[in-house]
């Protein structure tokens, strides 16, 4: 299977200004794609064609979207339903940094935000192909 790197941006962005994640595979790569506030994280991954599993497309059922992230991000985002802490419970080492990617919605003060798609969360790549 090989990925290409889209610098995708939704149309329906509910604001103009640019903001950034911070993104970084479990194997090691890092990517700074763009984002839109109003978003679901997991889906401005998929967007930029990172190869982040999100088996459910965001329904809060698959815990495939797994990511960790960095505490000093914690204070602006938006705690965890019951639904996502209960699907937390099931992520074998999921920690107090743990959140499900398509439960976030971007926000202009994640601009920049460290994201880390863990493991279990990401999909096998054989290349990469920059767009
Ligand atoms: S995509 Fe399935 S729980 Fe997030």
């Amino acid at each position: 299977m090989q990925y290409r790197l889209i610098p995708a941006v939704p149309a329906e962005a509910d604001d103009d200004r640019l903001l950034r994640l911070d993104v970084r595979l479990a194997d090691g790569g890092r990517f700074q794609p763009e984002a839109a506030s109003g978003f679901h994280i997991m889906e401005l991954i998929r967007a930029y064609g990172l190869p982040i599993r999100a088996e459910c497309g965001g329904a809060c059922v698959c815990s495939t979207c797994h990511v960790r992230i960095p505490k000093v991000w914690h204070s602006i985002l938006p705690p965890p339903s019951d639904e996502e802490l209960a699907k937390l419970d099931e992520i074998p080492g999921a920690d107090d940094t743990s959140r499900l990617a398509c439960q976030i919605l971007m926000t202009e003060p994640m601009d920049g935000m460290e994201i880390e798609v863990q493991p279990d969360s990401l999909l096998p790549q054989t290349s990469w192909v920059a767009g």
